[in-house]
């Protein structure tokens, strides 16, 4: 009788706190702009479990996997979003609003939100929250101090020994990397060979229809993962695409960064239309982030791991204290998280590093040239420049990986961290340490396992094929 009666009142508790969270800015925000733009998320939130179940499931391609992993998350979406889809729609017949599901996590976007139509969602007990957009973090525009051509290969390339890895016939041809920048020149004229032909360009905060860029960090972090011309690129073989997260004056915000991640597992055409969940790249570099130990963008880095997607990150620019790895390079997650190297192969002093605030790990995980990094620029189709930071460095990675891919297409996410790592090449010291560990040992907080050699690490990938 006792256990009934505290049951009974635990079912009444439940039923009690069904209301929405409204973020508490967005009656201010609708006072001034009179609409806003709203992420709504639902109770019935099975996309962890979803994720979970696929990583054990096997598929006879990856086209499969993605294919089921898409198919299982839009129904579950479609089914828990059904009464708020129907009510959106018809608002859309009064209202210019603009919708976007993101089947991937089971959440909504809303552009233009009324205060009608915001009391009507405050109502429904399927929804969990209802928030505004923020700023994530604001990408710096690359000055153009260098705009004259250098021959050759650039130094980062040449002392990854890329070429000679070019050489062996892999110039990361047959392999599609992304990333989720301020946008490309796609006509530049390191670029426009690259660029792959169906669903290769979104964004979500513009709409532009065609690669383009306006800040210049991302056509200079492109032009390090794939660029063709002037020895800037680590892979030139390999294909891109691309999706504008960071649109606005260089900021990038948390739903276009949400928008971008789904598009990265089954990219669409220019208007959102059309996913191709068999045209998801091998791999997504990721020259953004701020703040510390925050967790928003852990389900779509591993829904990117779980779909065989490579998912790296830069480490941050707030070096060089111990503790200052940023998000999301520093989820638990386990993205790859890539710190800055100079030219004599020291740690850049404004690399972020470690412990991660959580469960003090080693971040970043390897290394990479990001100090006065010369690439493609935005300013016209021959400009280049030179620019440093970690958002430098996490390029070469995303190009080091491309040649892996077109080594072996099958390698997951786990190996192809495991490949950089096994391939690291010790730094230089700078007399640093963190928690009593010197960066002379690997790994280091500083520089993690070290700055990456596309060499050593095809030559281990050629040892695993051969034992
Ligand atoms: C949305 O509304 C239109 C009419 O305005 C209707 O034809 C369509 O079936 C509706 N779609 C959904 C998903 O409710
Ligand atoms: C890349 O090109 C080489 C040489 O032509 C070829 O052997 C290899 O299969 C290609 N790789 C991919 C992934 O297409």
């Amino acid at each position: 009788m006792k256990l009934s009666v505290a049951l009974l009142a635990l079912g009444l508790a439940c039923a009690a706190q069904a209301a929405p969270t409204v973020d508490p800015g967005i009656p201010e925000s609708l006072s001034i702009q009179g609409s806003v733009d709203i992420l709504i998320t639902f109770r019935d939130y099975q996309t962890a479990s979803i994720r979970n179940r696929f990583k054990h499931l096997s598929f006879n391609s990856r086209t499969n996997l993605i294919q089921s992993f898409y198919a299982t998350l839009k129904s579950h979406a479609d089914a828990t979003q059904k009464n708020v889809l129907a009510l959106l729609n018809q608002s859309r017949t009064t209202s210019d609003i603009k919708i976007r599901q993101l089947w991937l996590t089971n959440k909504i976007i809303v552009k233009k939100a009324d205060s009608t139509l915001i009391d009507s969602l405050a109502s429904m007990p399927e929804i969990d929250t209802i928030t505004r957009d923020r700023l994530i973090t604001t990408l710096k525009p690359i000055d153009a101090v260098d705009a004259s051509p250098r021959v050759g290969e650039q130094w980062g390339v040449a002392l990854l020994d890329a070429p000679s890895v070019w050489a062996d016939g892999n110039s990361g041809n047959g392999t599609v990397i992304a990333n989720i920048d301020t946008g490309v020149r796609g006509t530049h004229e390191a670029l426009r060979d690259g660029l792959r032909s169906v669903n290769s360009w979104y964004d979500p905060a513009q709409g532009t229809k065609v690669p383009t860029d306006d800040n210049g960090h991302g056509t200079h972090t492109m032009g390090t993962i794939c660029g063709r011309a002037n020895g800037i690129g680590v892979a030139p073989g390999a294909q891109w695409i691309a999706c504008r997260g960071c649109a606005r004056g260089g900021g990038c915000y948390q739903f276009d960064l949400e928008e971008c991640a789904q598009w990265i597992v089954c990219p669409t055409d220019e208007e959102g239309n059309n996913p191709r969940c068999d045209l998801a790249p091998n791999a997504v570099s990721n020259s953004w982030g701020g703040g510390q130990d925050e967790k928003w963008y852990d389900p779509y880095i591993d829904s990117w791991i779980t779909a065989g997607i490579a998912a790296l990150f830069a480490n941050g620019n707030d070096g060089p204290g111990c503790r200052s790895a940023n998000s999301p390079a520093d989820s638990i997650i386990e993205p790859i998280a890539v710190g800055a190297t100079t030219s004599i192969d020291e740690v850049a002093s404004f690399s972020s590093i470690g412990p991660t605030i959580r469960y003090r790990r080693f971040k970043p995980d390897i290394s990479a040239p990001g100090e006065g990094v010369y690439s493609s620029l935005h300013s016209s189709d021959t400009a280049y420049g030179t620019g440093s930071g970690t958002s430098m460095a996490c390029p070469h990675a995303a190009g080091l990986t491309a040649l892996l891919y077109s080594a072996r297409p099958s390698l997951t996410h786990r190996q192809i961290a495991d490949l950089l790592i096994a391939g690291a090449q010790p730094t230089k010291s700078s007399e640093r340490e963190c928690l009593g560990i010197s960066d002379t040992v690997f790994p280091n907080y500083q520089a993690g396992y070290g700055r990456i050699s596309a060499r050593a690490s095809i030559d281990e990938l050629n040892r695993w094929t051969k034992a």
